[in-house]
């Protein structure tokens, strides 16, 4: 069953250049774009993006960096597209993301790990609302 999942390319890949061969890794794993938009987070958006993890160490370090430049948040629709998207990008850490994978191809370490991606339909919803409206969304 179609199913939408969100992935957001963080600062380092986009300033690496890497936006258009993540996408163009999308492409090939048979996800459809609906909707796709360059933003600048500000500190307090990023809070709030990642405030499932304000108690964790990591914490400021992945907030100060998630707004330090542009990302690339994007809707994905595809059969199992959460599951499916996750084996895709691999491990959060990417020295443990299996070759091939976008995050071993495009990551620098765990805390710029070239994509964000959904971890379940329920956080993708929420996280497709915070970026995107209604009217921004497509049906293709
Ligand atoms: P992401 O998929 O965007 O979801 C939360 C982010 O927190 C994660 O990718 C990593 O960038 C970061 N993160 C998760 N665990 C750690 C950790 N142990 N140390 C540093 N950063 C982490």
């Amino acid at each position: 069953m179609k199913e939408r999942t969100f992935t957001m390319i963080k600062p380092f890949a986009v300033q690496k250049g890497f936006i258009a061969p993540i996408l163009d890794d999308i492409h090939n794993g048979g996800f459809k774009i609906i909707a796709i938009k360059m933003k600048q987070l500000t500190q307090e958006h990023a809070q709030l993006f990642y405030d499932i993890h304000k108690d964790k160490a990591f914490y400021n370090t992945l907030v100060d960096f998630m707004s330090s430049g542009p990302v690339v948040a994007v809707v994905l629709e595809k059969d199992n597209a959460v599951e499916d998207y996750r084996k895709l990008i691999g491990n959060t850490d990417p020295q443990k993301a299996e070759k091939g994978t976008i995050r071993s191809k495009y990551a620098k370490d765990i805390t710029h790990n070239a994509v964000h991606g959904s971890d379940s339909i329920e956080n993708a919803k929420t996280e497709i609302c915070f970026f995107f409206s209604e009217t921004e969304i497509y049906s293709i």
